[in-house]
């Protein structure tokens, strides 16, 4: 586990530096095998840089070395920089952020370790995290790490039953959590949820309880209550990743990369509109947060408050913009650039996933000179050859077409495996393209070798005979299922008469895509239903739209089920 967080502390560094462009050079293995060296400190040394088989579904990397990640993020910078700001804890209410210096940092985390340790927690065993981004969750991690436990982090959004089905696939004997939860002035009661959670699951010996508010939950033999921590400031470079810990995105550049940088990281524990639509960039400008990284649904959803949520904030300290985890179509892009950026920071549209551990594909804010194209990933990052195959399972070799997104070779930040079924992992991702890493997308390459993802390839629809990506068309409108099928939901305060709007939208599609590619139908909605991490259910909307409402399937990470009835209401109305 400590070695998948090896090419993310790469990819972060990359963040922060001005040239790459002496590695870019090097082969493949001498380039992981150069970093590993340069950047980490090691236990032992490792033998080999990479033993990897796709076809056998074999990752290894770095063998025989040994290092603790803890140790990297944390007691390096100790030895140099003790009072530097390590992470920045954005609360939710704005004006009353927390700083932690590395040195804090650490006597927290070794404090947690040793109670860990002291409650019987041993390497290879799982602990599950049930909080929201806080300091003692970053440390909870770290914790982990340093003792050579796995860390199971649950998005403390999730419902009881969904939090019992993780903590029992990992036999989780240990649950960390809070008392109660804020998040946009509501206080969520994190506590009893795992109560409810732990009463199906016996492997929990212990509970352990920090107070995140000043309100009193009841507890039981099982519960262990933590102390809370101390706090100190220190000037610094600032890197605002918004994603919440319990995602990829929030492990990644929330806690290992920067940390293991020696960088100062924020932890958003709010929500962008809370108390207004102004909310991420005033913290920009009260932090002084040098890069920001944030996800296209949130930006869509800004750009509709209009600019002067924005423009009321000082933004100069912002270097680059980046934006994760969905396409992020070409309207949100230039405002992002234009209005957050003032035109001045590059945007940077990085694809990756969860088995990638760290960035993929993206263009490289390294280089004042690298092209940036809006809504294209770009360039694979170093060390990252991805490979297109069409349905036959050849590779396209030429540039400008679109195929199945894979990646030919092996990276020390890939998964390894799925938790206790690695058979799953070779039919998942290596059976697919006999040789390659499947990544589930499919994505364009233009004749300069630029990179588009096109969508989730279960989400490529096919329309008399052609193949059409939702990203591709949602760049024109914003979905689509198998004739097509809009769901529009208007800027705030836009009024207009829908069958005006239907006629505008399917002339725009037919002009900028194809004839063939017109909406059918088009329903205008209130919002739509997304994961408690902001990605738009397309699954559920085609379902809705099937009239196959009573078979949602898996809802359990949706974030708000009434805006699936609003959908379905509305399709009943209109049909
Ligand atoms: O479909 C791609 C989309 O999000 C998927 C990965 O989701 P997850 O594992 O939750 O990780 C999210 C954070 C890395 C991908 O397979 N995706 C992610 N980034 C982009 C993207 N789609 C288009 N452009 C991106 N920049």
């Amino acid at each position: 586990m400590l070695l998948n967080h090896v090419s993310t502390v790469f990819t972060a560094y990359l963040w922060q530096q001005t040239s790459f462009h002496d590695v870019v050079a090097l082969e493949i293995e001498t380039f992981w095998g150069a970093l590993a060296s340069q950047r980490l400190s090691w236990i032992s040394p490792f033998n080999t840089v990479q033993n990897c088989n796709f076809s056998q579904g074999k990752i290894k990397w770095f063998e025989g070395g040994k290092l603790n990640v803890s140790v990297n993020c944390l007691d390096r910078h100790v030895h140099t920089c003790p009072e530097r700001v390590a992470l920045i804890w954005e609360r939710d209410e704005p004006g009353t952020e927390v700083k932690f210096t590395y040195r804090e940092l650490l006597e927290l985390t070794c404090r947690l370790g040793n109670l860990l340790k002291r409650l019987g927690v041993r390497r290879g065993d799982c602990v599950t995290l049930y909080m929201p981004s806080c300091p003692l969750a970053v440390a909870s991690m770290l914790a982990c790490a340093r003792i050579g436990a796995v860390h199971n982090v649950v998005f403390a959004g999730f419902s009881a039953e969904a939090l019992a089905d993780r903590i029992r696939d990992t036999q989780s004997s240990t649950v960390i959590t809070v008392n109660q939860g804020v998040r946009g002035g509501k206080v969520i009661d994190l506590k009893r949820t795992v109560d409810q959670a732990v009463q199906n699951c016996p492997s929990v010996q212990q509970v352990l309880v920090a107070m995140r508010t000043e309100n009193s939950v009841a507890m039981t033999d099982r519960d262990v209550p933590l102390e809370e921590y101390v706090f100190s400031y220190q000037d610094g470079d600032v890197f605002g990743c918004m994603a919440d810990i319990g995602w990829i995105t929030g492990h990644s550049y929330g806690v290992y990369g920067p940390l293991c940088n020696g960088g100062t990281t924020v932890l958003f524990e709010s929500t962008p509109v809370y108390p207004d639509p102004g909310r991420y960039w005033e913290t920009v400008q009260r932090l002084g947060i040098s890069q920001f990284y944030g996800a296209p649904t949130a930006i869509r959803l800004l750009l509709k408050y209009g600019d002067e949520w924005v423009q009321k904030y000082d933004r100069s300290c912002l270097k680059t913009l980046g934006s994760v985890g969905e396409p992020i179509n070409r309207e949100a892009w230039e405002w992002y650039h234009r209005v957050v950026g003032g035109g001045r920071c590059p945007v940077i549209d990085t694809w990756w996933q969860t088995e990638t551990g760290g960035i993929c594909i993206a263009p490289r804010p390294s280089d004042p000179d690298a092209e940036i194209i809006p809504g294209m990933a770009m360039r694979p990052f170093y060390g990252i050859k991805p490979a297109l195959l069409d349905a036959k399972g050849e590779v396209l070799h030429a540039h400008d077409s679109t195929g199945a997104l894979c990646i030919s070779m092996a990276w020390p930040g890939m998964a390894r495996t799925i938790h206790n079924d690695h058979q799953r992992f070779i039919e998942t991702y290596f059976q697919p393209y006999p040789g390659y890493f499947f990544t589930g997308d499919g994505a364009y390459c233009s004749k300069e070798g630029y990179y588009q993802i096109v969508g989730r390839l279960d989400d490529v629809i096919n329309v008399s005979g052609h193949r059409l990506g939702t990203a591709e068309l949602e760049d024109v409108v914003v979905c689509t299922i198998k004739c097509v099928y809009v769901f529009v939901v208007l800027k705030k305060g836009v009024e207009v008469q829908e069958d005006v709007l239907a006629q505008q939208l399917r002339e725009m599609v037919s002009r900028n895509i194809a004839k063939y590619a017109s909406p059918d139908y088009i329903q205008v909605v209130g919002r739509l239903p997304k994961t408690r991490s902001g990605k738009i259910m397309r699954r559920v909307l085609r379902k809705v739209v099937e009239r196959k409402t009573d078979d949602l399937g898996d809802l359990s990470t949706l974030d708000d089920s009434e805006a699936v009835h609003e959908v379905i209401r509305g399709h009943q109305r209109l049909h």
